[in-house]
This record gives structure tokens, C-alpha cells and sequence, in this order.
């Protein structure tokens, strides 16, 4: 059975002044699931999750959060909803202090003594500079301070836009790391990075954007075979998904899938048939 979706885009079209940034964009990510969603600059990425989040309108087409329509709705109240943006280098209060921050993100009152001692032990920085103003963390303890707003709001859903851009090494294993936790607490993530490697490995399925419309949606494991994901991110659509197919197809000679086939014995070789049969990821 196919789990609730939890986010749906449908066919939207929006853009700048005149000028249209996202065309015809269809995407939907069930309950706990991790999208990624590349493509290279200027494709739409963010102004995708702006649509989603509702921080940004839409021309046309509709956006659906828990099955409702998000149109005309604040952003704070599509967060309501139990809907988490982490927008680039954003997502946390500038001028209130690391706890202030965390407080807050504890709708109806303070944090629990106990809950704050887990975050603070996923991360000790946060600990460390509970008194600062988050204005005046470093790029990567402001990453962790949104992150760890996002683990005590336990929302349905976090979007999260280059979750790792500017990070130290180091610092990109931690945010994966909580990405790890959130997901295993059941949270949904959508997910845009350019660091395609990292997000593939975290994704339950993945979209390519390219010039404003979805060039490529698949498994993760699709896009690893490197004709495949040149072809999506220059918008070559149909030859991205034939190629995709063709690999697939090849990968099927040698592996017959059988019952109860997941994901995971798909993308090793499982085939595409159970892909289609799937609405998980499809539009
Ligand atoms: N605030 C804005 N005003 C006008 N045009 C914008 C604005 N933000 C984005 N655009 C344009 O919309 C298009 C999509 O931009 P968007 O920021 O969504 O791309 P992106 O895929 O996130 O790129 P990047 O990987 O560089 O972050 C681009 O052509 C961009 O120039
Ligand atoms: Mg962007």
C-alpha cells in the first residue's frame, strides 16, 4: 500500500515579475520519505521550495500540504501544518539568542529540561553558545541551530535548501548525519543540493530540475550512471529517461525481481516494473 502524501506540487507555474522560474513542476513526497531535487544554478530549485513552503505564490497549479490547498496562505501558517523551510543560510531568529531560538521552536511553551539535553548533546556547539545571539554563529553552528529547531519541532516535513553549501567536511557529515535522524523519526525531507552525491545517497527517490521544469524523476540510483544525469541536467528529459530505462532494463537480464520487492532490491537490480506500479514518486 502506498503511504499518504504528505507534500503534492501540481503542475505549477510561477516565476519574478514576468519572467517564469518554474514551469509545469509536478512533485510529490509521501510521509517519511526523502526527495532530493538537483539541477545546476538557476534552474528553480529554491524557487521550488519557496512555492512549497508558501513563501512564495503560484501563477498557476496548486500546492497541497496533508491533502490542503496551500494558496493564499502564509507562510506561518502552512507551518502550522507541519511544514519546516530552511532556506539558504537561513531558517533561524537573527536577533534572539541560540536558546531563545530553541524555545521557540517548542510551540506552547518552553522546551522540556530533557529534550534540550538530547539536542544539545547532537550538538555540543549549540550548548556551548546557548547565549549568543544566532546572528553571530558561524555559517555552520547557524546550520545546526536550524537543524536542531527542526528536531524539537518534529514536523511532517523539513525543506531544506543546500543543506551543506560553504560547510567544512566535517561539519556537511554532521548535517547529514541529523538528516539520518530526522528521517528516522519519520520526518519527510525535501531536500535541494549540489552536493548530488550526498543527497542521492540519503534519497528515496530524486527529481532533476532544468530551466524551470522536471527534466528527471526517478530512483537516486538512476543517477548514478553519469549519461543519465548529464542528460537531465541540460533538460534533455526524454533521452534522460531512455537512458535511465536502458540501464535498468539491463540491470533486469540479470536479476529477476520476486516478491515483495522494495526499493532497495530494486535498485539493485530489481527493475523498473515495480517502479511504475509504485505511485510513490510518480506524478
Ligand atoms: N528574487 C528573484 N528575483 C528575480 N529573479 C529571481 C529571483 N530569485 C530567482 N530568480 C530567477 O529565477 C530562476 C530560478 O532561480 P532559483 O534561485 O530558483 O534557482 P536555483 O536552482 O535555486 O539556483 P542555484 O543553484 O544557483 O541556487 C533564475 O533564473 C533566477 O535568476
Ligand atoms: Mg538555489
Amino acid at each position: 500500500m502506498s503511504r499518504p502524501i504528505v507534500l503534492q506540487i501540481d503542475r505549477v507555474r510561477t516565476g519574478y515579475g514576468k519572467i517564469p522560474a518554474l514551469t509545469d513542476v509536478s512533485l510529490r513526497v509521501p510521509e517519511g520519505a526523502v526527495v532530493a531535487v538537483l539541477g545546476s544554478n538557476g534552474a528553480g530549485k529554491s524557487t521550488l521550495l519557496r512555492v512549497a513552503s508558501g513563501a512564495m505564490p503560484c501563477w498557476a497549479g496548486r500546492v497541497l500540504v496533508n491533502g490542503k490547498d496551500i494558496r493564499g496562505k502564509s507562510g506561518w501558517k502552512v507551518a502550522r501544518e507541519g511544514v519546516c523551510y530552511i532556506p539558504e543560510g537561513g531558517g533561524v531568529f537573527q536577533e534572539l539568542s541560540v536558546a531563545d531560538n530553541l524555545d521557540l521552536a517548542q510551540r506552547g511553551g518552553r522546551v522540556s529540561p530533557a529534550a534540550l539535553r538530547e539536542l544539545y548533546e547532537l550538538f555540543p556547539i549549540l550548548g556551548k553558545r546557548r547565549d549568543q545571539s544566532a546572528g553571530s554563529l558561524s555559517g555552520g553552528e547557524k546550520r545546526m541551530l536550524a537543524l536542531g529547531r527542526a528536531v524539537l519541532l518534529r514536523p511532517k516535513i523539513v525543506m531544506l535548501d543546500e543543506p551543506s553549501l560553504g560547510l567544512a567536511p566535517i561539519v556537511v557529515d554532521q548535517v547529514f548525519e541529523t538528516l539520518r535522524v530526522l528521517h528516522a523519526e519519520g520526518t519527510a525531507l525535501l531536500v535541494v543540493e549540489q552536493f548530488a552525491a550526498r543527497a542521492l545517497e540519503l534519497a528515496d527517490f530524486a527529481w532533476v530540475l532544468a530551466k524551470g521544469r522536471v527534466a528527471f524523476r526517478g530512483w537516486p540510483t538512476q543517477l548514478e550512471d553519469p549519461s543519465v544525469l548529464e542528460a537531465a541536467y541540460l533538460g534533455k528529459a526524454r533521452a534522460a529517461r531512455d537512458l535511465a530505462e536502458a540501464a535498468t532494463s539491463a540491470a533486469d537480464a540479470t536479476a529477476a525481481p520476486g516478491p515483495g520487492i522494495t526499493r532497495h532490491s530494486v535498485a539493485a537490480g530489481g527493475g523498473v516494473a515495480a517502479h511504475r506500479n509504485s505511485s510513490e514518486g510518480t506524478d
